[in-house]
């Protein structure tokens, strides 16, 4: 096997991230693509109280076990599985269990940072950034948080603007200079998600 091509994907909350990586996932022959998401790379906090997790900022790099996530995209590089953790962001902490992930041509690591450690940008191929205006994505989040993360509106806008907000202005769009291609809307940006699946069709079949 080749070295697989890593492509990463950053952008804010509820820009469109995850539905872009996947959207090309799910366009793209299961055999040849790993999708994996920085927020399983939450740190572990199953030593805290649960009062001690909601404290936590995590917006702030910090709050990633980049460490961990750079071990796991040398081993897929190298043409080896991993462990990958699992997090639940009902309890803000790894699972038990952990999910085993063989490696794949085409690798996509998603997140709300992962443009921002100089490490995984070196790591990368290509690099993406989902631009979506905040008051679109403020909306989405909203929606998102309550149907699926089990959260009050109350506490997703108290997070939003005490954190969420100011940390996305000091570390997240600060990295847009980074990307390679800058997608506007994310998931339903549907121009964008063809040239990206053809892109990645190309490069799986200059590899066999
Ligand atoms: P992120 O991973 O950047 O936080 P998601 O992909 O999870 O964003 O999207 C957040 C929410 O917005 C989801 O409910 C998703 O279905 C919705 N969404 C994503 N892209 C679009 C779009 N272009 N138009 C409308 N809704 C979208
Ligand atoms: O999927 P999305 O990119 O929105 O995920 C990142 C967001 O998840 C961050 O903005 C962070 O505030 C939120 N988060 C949370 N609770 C956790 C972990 C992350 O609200 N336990």
């Amino acid at each position: 096997m080749k070295r697989p091509v890593l492509i990463g994907i950053a952008g804010g909350t509820g820009s469109g991230k995850t539905s872009v990586a996947r959207e090309i996932t799910r366009n793209i022959s299961p055999e040849n693509i790993l999708l994996i998401e920085q927020d399983n790379y939450y740190k572990d906090q199953s030593q805290l109280t649960m009062a001690q997790r909601v404290l936590t900022n995590y917006d702030h790099p910090n709050a990633f076990d980049n460490d961990l996530l750079l071990v796991h995209l040398n081993q897929l590089l190298d043409g080896q599985a991993i462990e990958k953790p699992i997090y639940n962001f009902a309890e803000h902490t790894r699972a038990t269990i952990t999910d085993r992930l063989e490696p794949k041509q085409v690798i996509i690591l998603e997140g709300i940072l992962v443009l921002e450690d100089e490490r995984l940008r070196n790591l990368m191929d290509i690099k993406i950034f989902v631009d979506t205006d905040a008051d679109v994505r403020i909306i989405r989040r909203v929606l998102r948080d309550i149907k699926e993360r089990g959260r009050s509106i109350e506490s997703v806008v108290e997070q939003y603007m005490g954190v969420v907000r100011p940390m996305h202005m000091q570390f997240i769009e600060p990295t847009k200079k980074y990307a390679d291609l800058i997608i506007p809307e994310g998931g339903k940006n549907q121009v964008a998600i063809d040239v990206l699946v053809a892109k990645v069709n190309e490069i799986v079949t200059s590899m066999i």
